[in-house]
């Protein structure tokens, strides 16, 4: 039998407050058409102070893991683009709260919004070759942009934690992967500051432009025609980016534009806002949630990070994928969050300032499992609240 690997298991996080974007609307005097149809979001996620990568990557992976899991991962892979740390990776962090093994490597990646996909194509090798192992691959991100700008409706926050395997039960990963890499200045985020830099309509240009030239590498790798695909899922900063990508690549390829086939891998993202490196994976578990007809289907996924790197690749869904996903779990997570009033997304979104503090205790605020309890002399002091 040929060995199969991809992800085994996964699950999201996302904070339990949001903010729905009618505020925006109203505070700016903009249409709220402009939102839900203009870019395509409804709400974003706003972690409260006492959550950050680190504890929405756990509060994601706690989910979905078992003893038996845990005996096997040999390697924890995180990646974000909201690093907490210039030096330490903050896989470790997560390493502690989940107890995971000693010998179990820990590492973070970064490279936008794309590293989860470079974490999961090197997932793959290594399982390739120790296929008797699991990776636990986790990304983790807070999109946060400056107030009163245009990006600032395109914040949000998710985790999404994949085990990754050899015969893996939910997705398969399959080759070829077309990539594109071009040194581009349409996002970024110098050491300095808390927010990003970004050119945002150069960015949604360079997104488009880089789809193309991965879909274009990966076709001319004989990769699955992209008639074929039944569902395709996108990097989404705001569910109208993937729409566009997803028209152009309709276009370049001859292939008529059907929305059922990108709908069902934007109900989740719609919600929660850009997650960064968790977007596509987010969109992934919104496809496995909301359709029930992927058994066996081949689904194209778009990889994008500013900067940028891009990515283009299938995967195919397994024969057995409804029994394996977190479609009720995911679903309650949604329906129990907390809309937020102006003043409080206001207060929330303040959260930059005290990082900088050398002392901090925070009070409980957010009603995951792992919380971010204290700052003492610059040293993250986490804690398990329902353990
Ligand atoms: P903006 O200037 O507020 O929006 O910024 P706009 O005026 O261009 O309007 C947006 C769309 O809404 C337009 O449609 C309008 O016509 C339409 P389009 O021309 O694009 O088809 N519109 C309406 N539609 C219906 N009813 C109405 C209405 N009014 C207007 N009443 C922008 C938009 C995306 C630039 C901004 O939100 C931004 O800067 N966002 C951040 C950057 C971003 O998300 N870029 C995406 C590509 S880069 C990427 O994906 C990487 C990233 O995730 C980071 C990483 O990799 O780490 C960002």
């Amino acid at each position: 039998m040929t060995t199969t690997i991809g992800i085994d298991k996964m699950s999201f996080y996302t904070p339990n407050t949001y903010l729905d974007l009618a505020n925006l609307a109203e505070r700016d005097g903009t249409l709220l058409s402009k939102y839900h149809q203009g870019i395509g979001q409804e709400r974003f996620s706003v972690p409260s102070h006492d959550e950050d990568i680190v504890t929405m990557a756990a509060n994601a992976a706690a989910t979905i893991l078992t003893e038996a899991d845990i005996a096997t991962i040999d390697t924890i892979l995180l990646a974000t683009e909201t690093g907490i740390d210039q030096s330490k990776a903050a896989a470790i962090y997560i390493h502690e709260l989940l107890k995971l093994r000693p010998n179990c490597r820990a590492v973070e990646l970064k490279q936008a919004c794309y590293s989860a996909t470079a974490a999961l194509q090197l997932a793959a090798g290594y399982i390739a070759r120790k296929p008797n192992t699991k990776v636990l691959l986790i990304a983790s991100d807070i999109s946060r942009y400056d107030l009163n700008t245009p990006a600032e409706a395109t914040q949000g926050a998710a985790a999404v934690a994949m085990l990754i395997s050899a015969n893996p039960r939910l997705a398969i990963l399959n080759e070829p992967s077309g990539i594109y890499t071009a040194d581009v200045m349409d996002f970024w985020r110098p050491n300095h500051r808390n927010t990003p830099l970004v050119d945002g309509k150069l960015s949604t240009q360079i997104y488009l432009k880089a789809s193309e030239a991965a879909y274009l590498d990966y076709l001319h790798q004989d990769g699955i025609p992209f008639a074929q695909l039944s569902q395709y899922c996108y990097h989404l900063p705001f569910s109208k980016m993937g729409q566009k990508a997803h028209e152009r690549l309709c276009r370049l390829t001859h292939t008529e534009y059907n929305p059922e086939t990108i709908q069902a891998g934007m109900i989740y993202n719609r919600q929660i806002g850009n997650s960064y490196t968790a977007s596509l994976y987010l969109s992934l578990c919104s496809a496995l949630d909301n359709r029930d007809d992927l058994a066996d289907k081949h689904i194209g996924m778009m990889s994008y990070g500013s900067g940028c790197v891009a990515e283009y690749f299938s995967m195919t869904i397994t024969t057995n994928y409804r029994d394996y996903r977190q479609q009720a779990q995911h679903k309650a997570l949604l329906a129990n969050r907390t809309a937020l009033s102006l003043a409080d997304y206001l207060h929330y979104w303040h959260r930059a300032e005290y990082i900088l503090n050398e002392q901090l205790i925070l009070p409980i605020e957010n009603n995951g499992r792992y919380r971010l309890a204290a700052i003492k002399n610059y040293e993250r002091r986490y804690e398990i609240c329902n353990p």
